[in-house]
């Protein structure tokens, strides 16, 4: 059995991209006819990159989660919906067929209901990996409030910066997550954020590691708790609310260049048609199959991968609360016999840091079941990819690299596997519907094989950003006003002789440390809260595992203590507080200036090459107010 939309041979691709390319707005409303609507739409598409104003499906009316639940119920209502696996080895794993999954998600929009939340209203979840964080995304969906997931790695600072912006009613939380061997104070986290948030009413705590945590009368809510209130009152079906296809579905925040991260909105009628179809091709996925995206549900990737894009196609979605080398550097694989793995869909940097272990922790798997590897998030190297394809997949599993980005709500170049050639480091061929352009320097397009500029897209596709929540102005600014008419993606591109796409990674000021995204004006804003800190300058070089690791230049005004080390671990800290552990430097150097021009830039092209090693090519440093401290910066590289 296969997908009325799947593309099912390498003549098949070509055909739908032509068709794309052709008309964009008929391309993806045949493929919309095979979901169900409340109502049909009215007008496909209409666009303009330059408010930009782009909506799907206009007059179509629906509910995201009638399709990815309700809609397989008759046939499939006892098919697998979501399988969980626990941090844990040892604990019992937890499976939801589509029919408790449908029961589980109306008993939490009758909570929500229960809890003031209206359509419209923004929800922040902050949970660890368990299958409360799904159901709570499913129904804000279903009453058709706006969820704004924010990942457990984020500190009390962040939470509270994402709430203000997005003015959340309520928050949805545990008492805490497991993470390998941590125990992370989710509520904690919580409690401290809440003191700047008084537009949040009302805090639901499920309960997952009994960490003792402080219950607030009036404000915070136990969540088995409101599930027993439903019982009592004998609540079962929740209707959906009936949305415009164009209504937003969430916020999920994203760093950019510049310090504040933006909140990407995604809708929806185009999220839902964009994930189902992209999550079927590029896995080429079989009714039946257990797919398992290692991603958390705090990134894009989680939502599109783990939640909507499986449930979208009533697949089979693996949920894991642990991290990869924990117990020990076996643990996926150990997952994937477990579970009879069909599909995995991973981080390279996941991949880099198995492979740094060896092979002795694949021994004794069988890894059998698996049919398709897939990888996203950064690029990936050959070595990874050929360890992947040889260890993981013996030869026998088609590798798909999928480049995309929060912006665009899922996968737009990637091979689709065993249909369209793969090559390592290559994300390859666009998806049908999705039309890139190479930019050079002048901004003109460059034609032709061969070639590399910068990555845009000419036409709109389903899960293109509607907005950055808020301020529209700022979308505008950062997505297309680059270029005329087109969507700039941020990042550089080859196109090989044979049309294939290579990433060649962010031509801004945004790193990719372990398929994270974290902005260098984030980052220094952070170590320049630390007391002693004058200035500062961040830039990304090359990590062995994470990918990408963070390098700090750090102007000192010195303090209570000469002691250097000491000082790096209060700037940690201090970003830690800030941001979060993920954005904490690998490397702190103090110095006593930074090479700027005459109107106070700072070169970070210089640093970049200085945290590089690449001290010989520094280039021409006759611009700068003082070539001086190039000199004194090189001497004291850390
Ligand atoms: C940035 C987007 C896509 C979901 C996870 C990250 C980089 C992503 C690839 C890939 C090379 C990739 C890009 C992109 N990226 N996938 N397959 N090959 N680079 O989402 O946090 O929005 O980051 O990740 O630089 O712009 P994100």
């Amino acid at each position: 059995m296969s997908y009325p939309y799947q593309v099912k041979s390498l003549e098949e691709y070509k055909a739908a991209y032509a068709k794309s390319e052709a008309d964009p707005g008929a391309f993806w409303a045949e493929i919309a006819s095979h979901f169900s609507w409340r109502k049909k739409w009215d007008t496909a598409l209409e666009w303009n990159f330059t408010e930009p104003k782009v909506e799907w499906f206009k007059g179509g009316r629906l509910n995201i989660t009638e399709n990815c639940i309700d809609r397989h119920l008759e046939k499939n209502g006892n098919t697998p919906a979501l399988i969980w696996e626990s941090n844990d080895p040892d604990e019992a794993h937890r499976s939801l067929t589509y029919r408790q999954l449908y029961e589980k998600v109306c008993q939490f929009s009758h909570v929500l209901r229960n809890n003031g939340v209206k359509k419209g209203d923004r929800v922040c979840i902050y949970m660890g990996m368990i299958p409360e964080l799904a159901i709570a995304v499913l129904a804000c969906a279903r009453v058709g409030a706006i969820h704004s997931v924010v990942f457990g790695g984020f500190s009390a600072q962040s939470i509270a910066d994402r709430i203000q912006d997005a003015q959340a009613t309520v928050v949805v939380t545990c008492d805490g997550a497991f993470r390998g061997a941590k125990d992370i104070p989710l509520k904690g986290m919580i409690d401290d954020a809440l003191v700047t948030c008084p537009s949040v009413k009302r805090v639901i705590v499920c309960t997952r590691t009994r960490t003792p945590v402080s219950m607030i009368k009036g404000r915070d809510t136990w969540w088995e708790d409101e599930i027993r209130k439903v019982e009592t009152q004998g609540l079962t079906d929740f209707p959906a609310e009936e949305m415009d296809s164009e209504d937003p579905l969430f916020i999920l925040y994203t760093s950019g260049s510049t310090g504040k991260p933006k909140g990407v909105v995604h809708t929806h009628g185009g999220f839902m048609i964009f994930t189902a179809y992209t999550f079927v091709n590029m896995f080429q996925y079989k009714p039946g199959e257990i797919h398992f995206c290692t991603a958390d549900i705090g990134w894009i990737t989680g939502h599109s991968y783990i939640v909507y894009g499986p449930l979208g196609a009533g697949a089979t979605s693996l949920m894991f609360e642990g991290v990869p080398t924990w117990p020990d550097a076996g643990r996926f694989w150990q997952i994937v016999d477990k579970y009879k793995v069909n599909i995995l869909y991973t981080a390279p940097t996941a991949i880099r840091s198995l492979m740094g272990y060896g092979t002795q922790y694949l021994e004794g798997y069988q890894l059998d079941s698996l049919r398709v590897l897939g990888t996203v998030g950064e690029p990936i190297n050959e070595e990874a990819w050929h360890w992947y394809h040889k260890n993981v997949g013996k030869e026998k599993c088609p590798v798909v690299d999928t480049w995309w980005q929060t912006e665009t709500g899922g996968t737009m170049i990637s091979n689709l596997a065993g249909i369209t050639p793969a090559v390592p480091s290559f994300a390859t061929l666009p998806m049908p519907g999705i039309h890139p352009v190479l930019i050079d320097e002048k901004g003109e397009e460059v034609k032709g094989n061969g070639v590399s500029g910068n990555l845009c897209i000419k036409y709109p596709w389903p899960a293109i950003l509607r907005t950055t929540y808020g301020d529209h102005e700022r979308c505008r600014t950062n997505y297309f006003a680059t270029y005329s008419n087109l969507y700039f993606t941020g990042d550089g591109a080859l196109r090989d002789e044979n049309g294939m796409y290579r990433i060649t990674g962010r031509v801004d000021d945004v790193l990719n440390v372990s398929g994270h995204r974290i902005g260098t004006a984030e980052v220094e804003n952070a170590i320049n809260m630390h007391t002693g800190v004058v200035e500062s300058a961040v830039v990304g070089f090359p990590h062995d595992i994470k990918g990408q690791g963070i390098y700090a230049f750090v102007i000192y005004s010195g303090g209570h203590s000469n002691d250097e080390q000491l000082t790096r671990q209060d700037i940690l800290q201090t970003v830690s507080r800030v941001i979060g552990p993920i954005a904490k430097p690998d490397k702190i150097q103090f110095v006593k200036g930074l090479p700027k021009t005459r109107s106070g830039k700072i070169m970070r092209r210089i640093l970049r090459k200085i945290a590089e090693g690449e001290t010989a090519q520094l280039g021409d440093t006759t611009t700068l107010l003082d070539p001086g401290v190039v000199e004194e910066i090189v001497v004291g590289k850390v």
